[in-house]
């Protein structure tokens, strides 16, 4: 990457925008504006990012600037990135891309209308840890995947805006599609509202994958006392978890599995069903980079080539489609597809057949 001179935008300097901050700042050639409408956020920007120049008016910067970054609560995201993109600029806009299928789609539209390129924060792409399991799934050392189970839980932020599984699953949701190169095509969804919150905290979801029929199962929670970030792959010959939380053995394939013995046994058969093996767990090597820093550096990459990013706006609008289906699979209590197209319209959930939607709910 050639160190040209580039004025980026980092808007909203909250818990993650800081850290967008930091990474970009330490990026040579980069000039750095931050923009947030609390002042005490201002204040905080102005202590973290000393050499940023530091607003709360987004309108005074975005003729300057040659890319902006939103990394502001999830229902302003559409209306920031299309003010930017309107204009032209790249935007890499934070997960959720936005909180309806219909501004996510009018996001790429926008882009593609004004030449701009849009980019989702799917973070976990950038992550070699994630890249390492999609090459031990893909080498066939696993066998055939039997189903993947993620857990993401702590004593998390409640969210204003957002339940636990816009705010959480947008992380497995991105993991999976990435691990497998396929997208769910239905969602079953169950989740609970405690301490009488807002929104939902605690949520499971099931999904199924498109071409291999694959289950996964994604558990998300702000409200668990252990911190857990875990990816489970069984395969039919080993199993492998990915657990982000250790700083090394990121990664171990358990060369474990069970066996089915013959099916057409008389049930009073005194055999196990099954067979146990067991063998060695191995750890592959990783050489981890701060995934944010891979994924702004990346972005840095498309706003001063025009290169397409790795997670496009169409990736932000996978993740928002599935998102979208779990609340009406939650709220009818029944599996629901993916590719249909979600919505509120006069405050009801509807949902559209997928090749009759206009876009218009929000
Ligand atoms: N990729 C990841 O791993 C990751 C991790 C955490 C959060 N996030 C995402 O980052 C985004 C921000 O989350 P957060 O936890 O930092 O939220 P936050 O509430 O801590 O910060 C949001 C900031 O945006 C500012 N803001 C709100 N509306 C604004 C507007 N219209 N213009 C300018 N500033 C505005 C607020 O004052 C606040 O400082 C969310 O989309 C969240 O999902 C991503």
């Amino acid at each position: 990457m050639s160190h040209q001179h580039t004025r980026l935008a980092v808007v909203g300097y909250g818990y993650w925008g800081a850290k967008h901050a930091r990474v970009l700042s330490s990026v040579p050639g980069v000039d750095l504006v931050v923009v947030d409408n609390d002042p005490e956020r201002r204040a905080e920007a102005q202590r973290g990012c000393p050499n940023a120049d530091i607003t709360g008016n987004l309108a005074e910067v975005l003729d300057f600037v040659d890319g902006v970054v939103v990394a502001t609560p999830p229902r302003t995201h559409g209306d920031i990135a299309h003010r930017a993109l309107r204009l032209g600029k790249p935007v890499l806009v934070e997960k959720p891309l936005a909180t309806s299928t219909s501004v996510a789609r009018s996001l790429i539209d926008t882009a593609a209308e004004h030449g701009a390129r849009l980019m989702v924060g799917h973070t976990f792409e950038y992550n070699a840890a994630v890249w390492k399991l999609r090459e031990v799934i893909n080498s066939g050392e696993l066998g055939r995947v039997l189903y993947i189970d993620t857990a993401r839980l702590n004593l998390g932020i409640y969210q204003n805006d957002v339940d636990v599984i816009w705010d959480l699953a947008p992380h497995d949701l991105s993991i999976i599609s990435f691990l497998m190169g396929e997208r769910p095509v239905s969602v079953a969804a169950w989740a609970h509202r405690s301490l009488g919150a807002r929104h939902a905290d605690v949520a499971y979801l099931r999904l199924q994958l498109e071409r291999s029929l694959v289950p996964a199962f994604v558990h998300v929670s702000w409200l668990n006392p252990q911190k857990v970030r875990r990816v489970t792959v069984v395969g039919d010959r080993k199993m492998a978890v990915y657990d982000d939380l250790l700083d090394e053995d990121r990664i171990r394939i358990y060369d474990i599995g069970v066996d089915s013995n013959d099916p057409g046994e008389p049930v009073d058969t005194p055999a196990m069903p099954v067979t146990y093996r067991t063998g060695d767990i191995v750890s592959p090597h990783v050489v981890l980079r701060e995934p944010l820093w891979v994924q702004d550096t990346h972005f840095l990459d498309c706003v001063r080539t025009g290169a397409r990013p790795l997670t496009p706006g169409a990736s932000g609008l996978d993740v928002v489609r599935v998102l979208s289906a779990s609340d009406v699979a939650r709220k009818s209590g029944r599996e629901v597809p993916v590719h249909d197209e979600h919505g509120v319209v006069d405050g009801r959930q509807v949902t559209f057949a997928h090749t009759k939607f206009t876009g218009t709910p929000s």
